[in-house]
């Protein structure tokens, strides 16, 4: 695993997004891995305004999302798929139906997680853009999850459930459960970018880059990736 460390979250965004227009730029048609949360939004907001100011095309390109809530869709503010138009996709020329995510509102979770298994083998990465939460998941894929698994429902972490609680009105309000991607699906991917910042990720960075592999820290799945980049700022760094 590469190891960049930047001294804030603006250069760690600033490094994720040379390495992201360099794969855009060589491959006009790439397929990129996306992430939400609030440690790729830096990424993203450059990602919009190179677009505007060069032209950076996206035209052609792909997207594949890790995750959504069960039971939540476009026309709710907390779904992935909101936040994904909101911060990223509407600032760009990328057509709509060239973006994928789980449908959260699907009557059938388990044929929804076929299908998008399915798409994922037909879509693979170029590049995977990753967060990771402070219990060391990687999209929702919780503490235990096996590193052999594909798409699936998922009930989240109580830590997990604490941690997105921020972004909601009220923690009752943060969904229970999650379609994900596997880490087997992320571990598909050609390259993986994976992004932490603050002193609350430093434990997870440090197994993630240090301990063992192990089920009990997701994360850490990713040291057996050939081509994996880990950008952190100094807090995140501080335990390495
Ligand atoms: P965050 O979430 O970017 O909001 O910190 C990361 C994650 O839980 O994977």
């Amino acid at each position: 695993m590469k190891v960049i460390v930047t001294k804030d979250y603006e250069a760690m965004s600033e490094a994720a997004f040379r390495l992201v227009k360099t794969v855009v730029t060589a491959k006009p048609n790439a397929v990129l891995g996306l992430a939400t949360g609030t440690t790729p939004l830096g990424l993203y907001a450059r990602m919009a305004e190179d677009h505007a100011a060069c032209g950076t095309s996206y035209r052609e390109i792909k997207t594949v999302n890790l995750d959504e809530y069960v039971g939540l869709g476009p026309e709710s503010d907390q779904s992935y798929v909101y936040f994904m138009r909101k911060n990223l996709f509407e600032h760009l020329d990328l057509p709509l139906e060239n973006t994928n995510i789980a449908n959260g509102k699907a009557e059938d979770l388990e044929a929804e997680c076929a299908r998008y298994n399915a798409l994922l083998a037909t879509l693979q990465q170029d590049v995977q853009i990753l967060g990771i939460g402070s219990n060391g998941h990687i999209a929702f894929n919780e503490p235990g999850t096996p590193f052999g698994a594909e798409t699936h429902v998922v009930q989240l972490a109580e830590s997990t459930i604490r941690d997105n609680a921020r972004l909601f009105a009220r923690e009752e309000d943060v969904p229970r459960s999650a379609l994900t991607m596997g880490l087997k699906n992320i571990m598909h991917a050609r390259r993986v970018i994976i992004l932490a910042n603050g002193q609350n990720k430093a434990k997870a960075v440090k197994g993630l880059v240090e301990g063992p592999v192990t089920e009990s820290l997701p994360a850490s799945v990713l040291q057996l990736h050939p081509d994996c980049t880990l950008i952190i700022d100094e807090a995140a760094a501080s335990l390495l």
